[in-house]
């Protein structure tokens, strides 16, 4: 059971992180939570404590016998501000210690997560980003806000991204106990995730099955790590990832434009997603109807452009590390790894994620096993666990290569 401090500063988004606390204890972890005096403006003492099933205090001088203000960060396994204001964000960036809060973020020796929300105004300004950047700096993970509806009429930067979300960062961290928290920091990665679809007519496409759910995993656990994760998502269902840019796509060559506008100059791409390889020559403006002759309709189709291939030969940036994933069956032609080796070599990427699939494809599941090859020749297999398991060793490799 993990010792999580959930600090809450004063912005309306205070009522999010009742449920961000929900989640928390739901899933057996003990939280202690520290308001400012702020945040009990906007969700009361009470409803913290009936949640934490502890009492709450915002002022060091309060049960001073145990001694909070130091024994609470020392404790700690993890430290999350959820919402993290403006002002609080600038009272952690210069070590003050005016309050509860602010004295247990000093004391903290653990992975301090940083979720901030606010008006985009205030997001934007330079004393705040001066803030967030020194923050990272320290090794602290500041999680981007999300766009969208602010307190109020306005639309921007500033929202506290959706409660599971941020949960799931934080165990994304959690998860990686004593190992460099943020070995990630300052770097640019670009992941896609999803499969594309080809318009046929207004209602009908070409596509492939896949749920985005290893991507998805790959852009939670980089930015848990403390990247800067632009996430390409052809046809995704599921929630934008906590402080990852999400970028929706439809088609192969929308996807192809926006991994390559967003991966100038990264520091790593993985392309998780399942492109079409295929196209129709023309797509129908009206719905294709049925012959009453019984006749089907034939579809010419002509090839998509090889995103991986292009990145492996013009590397957007210049040590930029390419990593391409592979499902593979055995013939008669050479193994699994045969294949992967040699699609390796054509793609000219550092790495390939490869699966196999000889017993079915891994569409949709929840764990998923691989062998990773990289160009230098090395291979390490991953054996069978979570899509996020799957994801940090996949980093871990990037990251060697990054160093
Ligand atoms: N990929 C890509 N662009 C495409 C097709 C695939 O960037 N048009 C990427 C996928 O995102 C994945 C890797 O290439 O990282 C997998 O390619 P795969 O479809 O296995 O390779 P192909 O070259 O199409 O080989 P095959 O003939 O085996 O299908």
């Amino acid at each position: 059971m993990s010792r999580v401090v959930l600090g809450v500063a004063g912005g309306i988004a205070a009522y999010k992180a009742c449920e961000l606390l929900r989640r928390f204890t739901e899933s057996r972890h003990d939280v202690t939570v520290v308001p400012t005096a702020a945040a009990l403006e906007f969700v009361g003492a009470p409803t913290w404590e009936a949640l934490s099933g502890k009492s709450v205090a915002t002022e060091v001088f309060e049960n001073i016998t145990e001694v909070p203000h130091v024994r609470i960060g020392q404790e700690a396994d993890l430290v999350v501000v959820a919402p993290a204001t403006a002002n609080t964000l600038a009272r952690a960036a210069h070590g003050l210690a005016d309050d509860l809060l602010t004295n247990t973020l000093l004391t903290a020796r653990c992975p301090v997560v940083f979720a901030p929300a606010m008006h985009t105004e205030m997001w934007e300004h330079p004393a705040t980003q001066d803030n967030v950047a020194t923050l990272r700096r320290r090794g602290a993970i500041v999680i981007e806000p999300a766009e969208g509806r602010l307190t109020g009429k306005d639309t921007g930067k500033g929202r506290l991204p959706d409660p599971d979300e941020i949960f799931a960062l934080c165990c994304e961290v959690l998860v990686r106990g004593g190992a460099p928290t943020t070995d990630l920091a300052g770097r640019h990665v670009v992941v896609s995730a999803g499969g594309t679809r080809e318009r046929l007519d207004p209602v009908r496409f070409l596509g492939n099955h896949s749920s985005g759910r290893q991507g998805y995993a790959l852009a939670r656990a980089a930015a848990a790590r403390g990247a800067d994760v632009t996430l390409v998502a052809a046809n995704v269902t599921l929630p934008d990832p906590a402080g990852v840019k999400v970028v929706p796509v439809v088609t192969t060559a929308e996807l192809r434009d926006a991994v390559l506008s967003a991966a100038v100059g990264c520091d790593a791409v993985v392309m998780a997603a399942a492109p079409a390889d295929f196209r129709p020559v023309a797509t129908s403006a009206t719905k294709i109807k049925k012959a009453d002759d019984g006749s089907a309709p034939s579809i010419e189709l002509e090839q998509n452009p090889d995103i991986l291939k292009e990145l492996g030969t013009h590397r957007p940036g210049p040590a930029t590390v390419v990593v391409g994933f592979a499902a593979e069956t055995g013939d008669a032609g050479g193994s699994v790894l045969d294949h992967a080796r040699a699609k390796l070599a054509r793609k000219g990427c550092d790495l390939l994620v490869v699966n196999d699939v000889s017993g079915g494809a891994v569409f949709g599941e929840d764990d998923n096993e691989a062998v990773i090859l990289a160009a230098d020749g090395t291979s390490t297999p991953v054996p069978r666990g979570s899509k996020s398991a799957l994801a940090h060793v996949i980093w871990d490799q990037v990251a060697t290569r990054l160093s």
